[in-house]
């Protein structure tokens, strides 16, 4: 714990410049904070009448420990909300997307286009026999047209599974067979720093042996395939758009009707579906989005994570649309064509939002100040944290270089099975870089030990939040048990998994995950997952993961690797290994390491024993060892 003894240190607190204050939403963070508390149904319920209703919910909250339901025979459409809402509204000719590839093009689309994408995808959808409560996986670029899938979904009720598109055939089959997805929306290709990364002929292969699937829905980019690839159940995206009508009344959703499920990694191999519906998500990604990033009518908003990622679902799609804004998409790397092309957009557009991973600043840190020196960055009023702590080193260099001291920063810590922000700052009131900060409206959160007592200001514990919230997982697809460990883990609360310590003043410092979950370049990967991705080389036996810290991607990947009789090691074997991982599970999940060893620290029931290799990586002290086998 020493680097968090560290970090507590840091107790400077920045003040937001008056002009943001003044404009805020929020100027009195704990008054409403303590209205929330006292009266919570009542705060999320005067949230939830901004939004359009079909019917109104006759209560709130049905809470049911563990299992809770928000906004009971509510009925709405996400995307209602989201897109006719605001075309109703007089804004069907603002820009809701600027779309931009790795050239530089951009595609520009309106509310009232995007109302018409949507409605004719979502048609098409429905005349390839897709309806309500079926599933369909997306694996898309990050591009419009994904958070085209992703609504055209929602409007017809179907339950998308967006799996990322730098995931390989291995991780997207297990995640479309866990869905029984009925489709697969796909592109022929994603760009990577000028390289095509092919993405159908990965889908092919992922649905070679999984006849459920009925159809694929083809972006084909280029226009490079003939017709005849029509034939096996391939439909074109952008004909199935034409030929379609574009008029598609949203289907009635209740308020706990499925919206989607996103996989995540826990600490089995096997990830987790997490599950979330329509009424609780929408208001909560709504309010999070207006109030953290104080979203006013005009802004340019960016958030430059990939759709593939919870943060793209409520901070690319569904929380900044519900809020009316133009947002900018992005496909590709931080730093290509140039380190300084996020600044040079940032210029270009006048964005005066802007959410981005601390993997990503320290990365860009490395290139210098004179690169976003050369840019006006003027626009800025609030900066994004999101993904993994962010040092305060980063943060400084965020606020300064990046907002010029005339920008916030709100680090915001939250996971995929909470939907939405959870801790954090808002604008109108001081951050401490390297602390989240305190809690959103509505949620209360603890630092406690193993038994759910207390912890001291200052020490490390298990956080928890100690209440039901509107976008709060409701199940893991198929597996409730997984969800129910949420609640069980320490009786009464939700355990986040991850350790972090809350100081005299209430702001919150997460310092990482306690438990076999990785981070890295703000990436949630199993070590489980790793290993039985290693596994599957021929040459391995067994094999055990751990994350090092690592200056820019936070934690980087080291394995164990115990070979089969007969295998020798060698560089080559590890290059090979590495080769097994890339393409099971994809290039984030490559171990930079690998050492080979003969055995691996057991417990006695046989659990290896991650925390005692991490120990002797890092030279650390060993602590509890009564558990291990020998
Ligand atoms: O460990 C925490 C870290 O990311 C985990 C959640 O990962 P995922 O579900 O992939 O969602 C990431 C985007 C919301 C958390 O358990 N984490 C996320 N945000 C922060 C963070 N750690 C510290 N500070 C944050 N702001």
């Amino acid at each position: 714990m020493e680097k968090a003894d560290l970090l507590l240190k840091v107790d400077e607190k920045y003040y937001p410049p008056q002009e943001i204050v003044e404009q805020a939403w929020i100027k009195d963070y704990e008054s409403l904070y303590k209205q929330s508390i006292e009266d919570r149904e009542g705060f999320y319920s005067k949230i939830a009448e901004e939004l359009e209703w079909f019917q109104k919910w006759d209560k709130v909250l049905e809470w049911n420990y563990p299992y809770a339901k928000w906004f009971i025979n509510g009925k709405t459409n996400i995307t209602y909300n989201c897109i006719d809402r605001h075309v109703k509204n007089g804004k069907r000719n603002k820009v809701a997307f600027i779309s931009i590839d790795e050239e530089g093009n951009e595609k520009k689309v309106t509310y009232g286009e995007l109302l018409d994408l949507v409605s004719r995808l979502a048609n098409g959808l429905k005349s390839l026999g897709i309806k309500k409560g079926d599933r369909v996986s997306i694996y898309m670029p990050n591009t419009v047209e994904a958070a085209i899938a992703m609504l055209a979904c929602a409007r017809i009720g179907a339950i998308h599974s967006v799996v990322f598109a730098g995931f390989s055939e291995g991780a997207l089959k297990i995640r479309i067979d866990d869905a029984k997805a009925k489709a697969v929306i796909t592109a022929t290709y994603t760009k990577r720093r000028g390289k095509k990364i092919p993405l159908f002929p990965t889908v092919k292969e992922a649905i070679k042996d999984l006849d459920f699937v009925e159809k694929v829905i083809l972006w084909d980019r280029d226009n490079e395939l003939s017709e005849e690839y029509e034939e096996h159940n391939v439909v074109d995206f952008y004909k199935l758009i034409k030929n379609s009508s574009k008029d598609c009344p949203p289907e009635i959703q209740d308020a706990e009707d499925p919206l989607f499920i996103l996989y995540t990694s826990g600490t089995t191999g096997k990830p987790k579906g997490v599950l979330h519906t329509t009424g609780g998500y929408m208001v909560n990604t709504y309010m999070t989005s207006k109030y953290v990033f104080d979203l006013k009518e005009n802004d340019i908003y960016w958030c430059t994570a990939d759709v593939g990622w919870i943060t793209g679902h409520s901070y690319i799609v569904y929380g900044p649309l519900a809020n009316g804004v133009t947002s900018i998409m992005m496909e590709g790397v931080p730093v290509y064509p140039h380190p300084g092309i996020w600044w040079e957009y940032v210029e270009k557009y006048g964005v005066n939002v802007f959410y981005t991973a601390p993997t990503a600043i320290r990365m860009l840190m490395r290139f210098g100040d004179e690169i976003p020196a050369k840019y006006d960055l003027s626009s800025l009023k609030v900066l994004g944290s999101v993904g993994e702590p962010i040092n305060p080193e980063a943060w400084l260099w965020y606020y300064k270089n990046i907002g010029r001291g005339k920008a916030v920063i709100v680090d915001t810590w939250w996971q995929t099975e909470t939907g939405a922000h959870m801790i954090t700052t808002v604008p109108s009131y001081p951050a401490k870089p390297g602390k989240a900060g305190k809690p959103m409206f509505g949620i209360e959160v603890a630092v406690v030990d193993k038994q759910g007592n207390p912890m001291p200001p200052n020490q490390v514990g298990h956080l928890v939040i100690k209440n039901p919230w509107p976008s709060m997982l409701r199940t893991c697809w198929g597996e409730p048990e997984r969800y129910e460990k949420y609640w069980n883990e320490i009786p009464g609360y939700y355990s986040a998994g991850d350790l972090a310590a809350i100081d005299e003043e209430g702001y919150i410092m997460v310092v990482g995950r306690a438990d076999d979950v990785l981070s890295v370049a703000g990436h949630r990967i199993g070590t489980a997952e790793v290993e039985s991705a290693i596994v599957e080389n021929h040459a391995v036996t067994e094999a055990a993961v751990i994350g090092k810290p690592n200056e820019i991607k936070g934690e980087s990947i080291k394995a164990f690797v115990i070979l089969k009789e007969g295998y020798q090691p060698s560089e080559e074997l590890k290059e090979r290994i590495k080769d097994t991982v890339r393409e099971v599970l994809g290039p984030i999940a490559v171990p930079d390491e690998i050492e080979f060893v003969d055995k691996l620290p057991k417990t006695r029931s046989g659990k290896i024993m991650r925390r005692l290799l991490k120990a002797r990586e890092l030279g650390l002290e060993i602590g509890d060892t009564s558990t291990l086998e020998e």
